[in-house]
């Protein structure tokens, strides 16, 4: 039995390492060439953005796990086998990164801290007016859009949360299109935290953009593919929205041509707001591959229908 960590383009060394720390789990670097009977071990696949295929190498695969909160790498394209259990990382690192990226923006934007900045390089003691307001709409209500709304309420703002399918569970939610209409014209803050699926591709676009404040900042931690850019770019020189940060873009990296790098009322950073840490991801990998061996899948599962 063993688990293997699949991530072209990104190192593992450091996962390889926590993991081996962890458990007595032979742990296999599988952009390396591996044994026959290596293969054959491997129960669990760790994966990032994996090449299609990567499956057939191992004949006793189990399941697959996503190496991030977001997992649409594995549903989309070409489908895995049915028989795979299809899972994803939710760790309390992640959730701290997103809560602590997310504050640092609203906390800063709406204390002005840029303008303030400008006006020390003048000299001039000059207060100023909050322009971004209290209330703050997260597009989603997964693990990290919930975290990160609580982190928000104890520091008294006003939180909703929108999600595409009603859910018993989720009081503190609106869903549907009205819903989002109504969310997106009550909120000063607007953080788009949902999964891509074939629903949520360009979701933000002209028509839903047209129901925002003049004032609001969006801010998207979700994926690029959620955004129609055009529409996005065309909302801002209109002044239906205030401004705009990406921590994704589509595609990524962005392009250096493309004309959202120079867009005054646009901020971007390379998709950093959560990255997984290899430590902290290590131990949620035991456990699930432990779930696995007791017959139990994986703790987060993902699901093949809805695509998170
Ligand atoms: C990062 O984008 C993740 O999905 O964890």
């Amino acid at each position: 039995m063993a688990i293997a960590i699949l991530m072209p383009g990104r190192s593992c060394s450091e996962l390889l390492d926590a993991l081996r720390v962890h458990s007595a789990v032979p742990v296999l670097d599988a952009s390396q060439p591996l044994t026959e009977s290596e293969r054959a071990a491997v129960r669990l696949a760790v994966v990032w953005y994996p090449p299609t295929g990567f499956e057939a190498d191992f004949p006793n695969l189990q399941a697959v796990m996503s190496y991030g909160a977001g997992a649409e790498f594995l549903t989309q394209g070409q489908p895995l086998p049915s028989d795979l259990i299809l899972g994803r990382l939710v760790d309390p690192h992640l959730r701290q990164q997103m809560a602590r990226y997310l504050l640092s923006i609203v906390l800063s934007e709406q204390g002005r801290l840029t303008q303030y900045r400008q006006l020390q390089s003048q000299s001039t003691w000059q207060p100023l007016e909050p322009l971004i307001g209290q209330q703050i709409g997260f597009l989603g209500r997964g693990v990290l859009a919930h975290y990160a709304g609580e982190q928000c309420a104890a520091l008294g703002y006003s939180v909703a949360y929108w999600q595409r399918q009603a859910n018993p569970d989720h009081s503190d939610s609106c869903d549907g299109e009205k819903g989002l209409q109504t969310l997106l014209s009550q909120s000063d803050v607007i953080i788009c935290l949902l999964p891509l699926t074939d629903s949520t591709r360009g979701l933000i676009n002209a028509a839903r953009l047209s129901h925002c404040k003049s004032t609001a900042m969006l801010i998207n931690v979700g994926r690029g593919g959620l955004v129609n850019y055009s529409d996005l770019i065309r909302a801002l020189d209109q002044g239906q929205i205030g401004q705009v940060w990406l921590d994704v873009t589509d595609p990524e990296p962005l392009p250096s041509d493309s004309p959202l790098w120079q867009h005054e009322q646009l901020r971007i950073t390379p998709h950093i707001a959560s990255k997984t840490d290899p430590v902290s991801a290590a131990t949620t990998i035991v456990e699930n591959y432990r779930s696995l061996q007791t017959g139990s899948g994986l703790l987060n599962p993902v699901n093949r229908l809805t695509g998170y």
